[in-house]
C-alpha cells in the first residue's frame, strides 16, 4: 500500500507534495519520489528509505510558478525498494505514479519490449507510462491515449500521469485503491490517497469510485466512467489531521482490521488466477527433493506458521514442523537437509527469527521468507522470498499482517500441492474459490462490530480468559488470546479444546471467561463437548459459531461458510474486534501497548 499526491497550481510545488507525502507516510515508506513540471522544465527526485531522505535530496530545489507535480511514497510489492524502482517512473516525456498492482503487467511489458521499449525498473508500474506514450504517438491526443492505457490495465490502481504532451494537465484513474480530488477557490487542484494531505488546502473533496478516470487542469476537473462524463458528489473534508490519518477510525489497529478485506485482494493479486496458484517470485525447483517443511517465527507470526502447519500436512501431504524462533536457536536442532526452512515475519527484523534463518542457511537448507517488508534483513538473507503485501502496519498488535501471512502460506500450500499433483483440478479450483472469497469474508459488518462493542463490557473483570479451539482454530485461539493480552493487559491463554480436561479446567469458575471457537466445518461436536464441560462447571462462555449454542452466556453468530478457512478468517475478525473493544473500554493505548514494541530486534 503506497500513497500518492498531486498538485496543479502556482504555489511552491515541492513543499506541497512533500507535506502531502508526510501525511501519507503511515501508508508505507520504503522509498519516495517527486516530479514537477513547469512549462517544458521537468524535475524528478527519488530517495530510498524514509521521506526525510527525499527532503534532504531536494533541500536546494524550488519549483515556483505555475505547474503540475506528483509525488509518491512506496511500499514495495514488485521489485526491491531501490531508487530505480521508486516512483515517479519516466517514459520519454511523461511521469507516472501508481498505487496498487497491475496484474497483467508482464504481458504488457513483453509486448512493449517487442516494440523496442527499454525498461529501467522491475516494477509493474513502469508499463503504464510507456503504454501511455505509445498510444499518444498513435493517437496524437494525450487524453485519448490515457483512456486507452487505462482500458488495457487489469488490477488495482490509483494513477497520476504528467506529460510534456499536456504540460498543464494531470491525468488520473482509480480502481480498487483510493483516490481523492479537491479544488480550492482559485481553481488549483489537489490529489491524494487519503484526506489528511488535503486538509488546509481545500474545503471539500470528491472520492472517486472504481473505474473513474479523467483529467484536471487549473479550474477544470473532468471525470469519466465508461467514456461518459460524471458529476460526482462533493463531501466536506474532516478538519482533524490525526483523525484523517486514521481514516476516521479511533486507532490504527481498528483501521487495519477494517483494511483486511482490501489487503487480502492485494495479497492474491497476480497469484490466484484461473483456478490455480502462481508465484512470479519463486521457482518450482525450490521444492525439488524437499520432504519436510520447517516453519519458524515469533509471536503472531508463529501463530500464522502453526496454522499453516495443519494445511501443509493435510493438503500438501508433507511432514511439517513449527519452531518458536527463540527456542530453535539454542536447542541444537537436528536439521534435515531435505527440509525447506520457512521463516514468517511481519518486519523481517525480529532478532530471534533472523538468527534462526542464519542457522538454517549455514546448515545448507533451502530457505524461504514470508515477509511484509521488502529489503528487510530476512528478505536479504533468505534464499527465496514471498512478500505478504499487507502495507505498513502501525498498530503494535498485528492484525492485517497475520491475515496476509496465513493467506500467503495457504497459497504456498496449494502451490506445492498442485506441483506434486496431490490435488485434482476441481479440488484446487475449490480452494482458490475459497481464497478469492476472503475479501468478502473479511469485510467488517458494522452490526457485528456494534454487538461486540456492547458485549465487551461483560469482560472487564473476572480472573482470566481461555480461548479454545481445535485444528486451525487452536492457533487462532492462541492468537485471540495474544491479541487480548497485548492490548488489554488481562490474563488470557489459548488452549486446544481437547487439552482443557488435562489441567486447565481446574481453573474454571464463574469468574473465568471461555471464548469458544465452534466452527461448523471442523470438529464441531468434539469442541462442543469440551465447551459443555466448562459450562457445567459454571464457567462464563462466549460461543463464536454459525450454530446456536444454548449453553453459552454470550453468543456471536458467524456466517454459514462452505470452507473451514472462511470460518477461520471470519472468527479472526471477531477476536480482533473483541480485544480492541475491551482495550478501549479499559482506556488503554491500543496502538502502543505498554512494554511492547512493533519490531523486536534484540534477543
Ligand atoms: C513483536 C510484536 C508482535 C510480533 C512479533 C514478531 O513481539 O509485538 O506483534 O508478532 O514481534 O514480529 P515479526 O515482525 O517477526 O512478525
Amino acid at each position: 500500500m503506497c500513497g500518492i499526491v498531486g498538485y496543479i497550481g502556482s504555489k511552491e510545488k515541492k513543499s506541497i507534495i512533500l507535506s502531502g507525502l508526510k501525511e501519507l507516510e503511515y501508508r508505507g515508506y520504503d522509498s519516495s519520489g517527486i516530479a514537477t513540471m513547469s512549462g517544458e522544465k521537468i524535475d524528478c527526485f527519488k530517495a530510498v528509505g524514509k521521506l526525510s531522505n527525499l527532503e534532504e535530496k531536494t533541500k536546494n530545489f524550488t519549483s515556483d510558478g505555475f505547474g503540475v507535480a506528483i509525488g509518491h511514497t512506496r511500499w514495495a510489492t514488485h521489485g526491491k525498494p531501490t531508487e530505480i524502482n521508486a516512483h515517479p517512473h519516466l517514459g520519454e516525456y511523461s511521469f507516472v505514479t501508481h498505487n496498487g498492482i497491475i496484474e497483467n503487467y508482464q504481458e504488457i511489458k513483453d509486448e512493449l519490449e517487442k516494440d523496442g521499449v527499454n525498461f529501467l525498473s522491475q516494477t509493474d508500474t513502469e508499463v503504464i507510462v510507456h503504454l501511455f506514450e505509445k498510444f499518444n504517438e498513435e493517437l496524437k491526443d494525450p487524453f485519448k491515449a490515457f483512456e486507452k492505457t487505462i482500458s488495457k490495465l487489469v488490477g488495482s490502481y490509483a494513477i497520476l500521469i504528467i506529460s510534456k504532451a499536456a504540460g498543464d494537465t494531470i491525468f488520473f484513474a482509480k480502481n480498487a485503491v483510493p483516490m481523492i480530488i479537491g479544488q480550492d477557490d482559485n481553481g488549483e487542484v489537489f490529489f491524494s490517497s487519503s484526506d489528511a494531505p488535503l486538509i488546509g488546502y481545500v474545503k471539500d473533496v470528491v472520492y472517486l469510485d472504481d473505474k473513474m478516470y479523467g483529467y484536471a487542469k487549473k479550474g477544470v476537473v473532468e471525470i469519466y466512467k465508461n467514456h461518459k462524463t460524471i458529476k460526482p458528489q462533493k463531501h466536506a473534508l474532516p478538519t482533524d489531521r490525526s483523525y484523517a490519518q486514521k481514516e476516521g477510525f479511533r486507532f490504527f489497529m481498528e483501521k487495519e482490521i477494517y483494511e483486511q478485506s482490501t489487503v487480502a485482494t492485494e495479497t492474491m493479486m497476480g497469484r490466484v488466477k484461473n483456478g490455480t496458484i502462481k508465484f512470479d517470485e519463486i521457482s518450482p525447483e525450490i521444492f525439488d527433493g524437499i520432504d519436510e517443511i520447517v516453519l519458524c517465527a515469533c509471536g503472531t507470526s508463529y501463530h500464522a506458521a502453526l496454522t499453516a502447519s495443519y494445511l501443509f500436512e493435510r493438503v500438501a501431504k508433507i511432514r511439517t514442523k513449527v519452531e518458536i524462533a527463540s527456542e530453535f536457536r539454542y536447542k541444537e536442532p537436528f536439521l534435515n537437509k531435505n527440509s525447506l526452512f520457512i521463516v514468517v515475519s511481519q518486519s523481517g527484523e525480529t532478532a530471534d527469527t533472523l538468527e534462526a534463518l542464519k542457522i538454517a542457511k549455514d546448515a545448507g537448507l533451502k530457505t524461504l521468507a514470508i515477509c511484509n517488508v521488502d529489503n528487510s534483513s530476512m528478505v536479504r538473507l533468505a534464499g527465496n522470498v514471498i512478500l505478504t503485501r499487507a502495507g505498513i502496519e502501525k498498530g503494535v498488535a498485528s492484525t492485517k499482517a497475520f491475515t496476509t501471512q496465513v493467506m500467503t502460506l495457504w497459497m504456498v500450500v496449494l502451490y506445492l500441492a498442485n506441483l506434486r499433483k496431490i490435488l485434482s483440478n476441481d479440488e484446487l479450483k475449490n480452494e482458490t474459490k475459497a481464497l478469492l472469497n476472503l475479501p468478502k469474508v473479511l469485510e467488517v459488518d458494522p452490526k457485528l462490530h456494534e454487538k461486540i462493542r456492547r458485549i465487551s463490557k461483560h469482560y472487564l473483570h473476572g480472573h482470566g480468559f481461555f480461548f479454545i479451539g481445535r485444528d486451525v482454530f487452536y492457533p487462532l485461539a492462541l492468537e485471540g488470546a495474544l491479541k487480548l493480552k497485548e492490548i488489554s493487559y488481562l490474563h488470557a491463554e489459548g488452549y486446544a479444546s481437547g487439552e482443557m480436561k488435562h489441567g486447565p479446567i481446574a481453573l474454571v469458575d464463574e469468574g473465568l471467561f471461555t471464548i469458544a471457537l465452534l466452527p461448523k466445518n471442523t470438529l464441531y461436536e468434539k469442541t462442543k463437548s469440551n465447551v459443555e464441560e466448562i459450562a457445567a462447571r459454571d464457567g462464563f462462555v462466549l460461543a463464536i459459531s454459525p450454530l446456536e449454542f444454548e449453553l453459552s452466556d454470550d453468543f456471536i453468530k458467524t456466517s454459514e461458510q462452505e470452507h473451514f478457512m472462511s470460518e477461520f478468517f471470519e472468527m479472526m475478525v471477531v477476536l480482533q474486534l473483541f480485544a480492541l473493544e475491551i482495550s478501549i473500554r479499559l482506556g488503554n493505548d491500543v496502538d502502543m501497548p505498554r512494554n511492547l514494541a512493533k519490531s523486536v530486534t534484540v534477543e
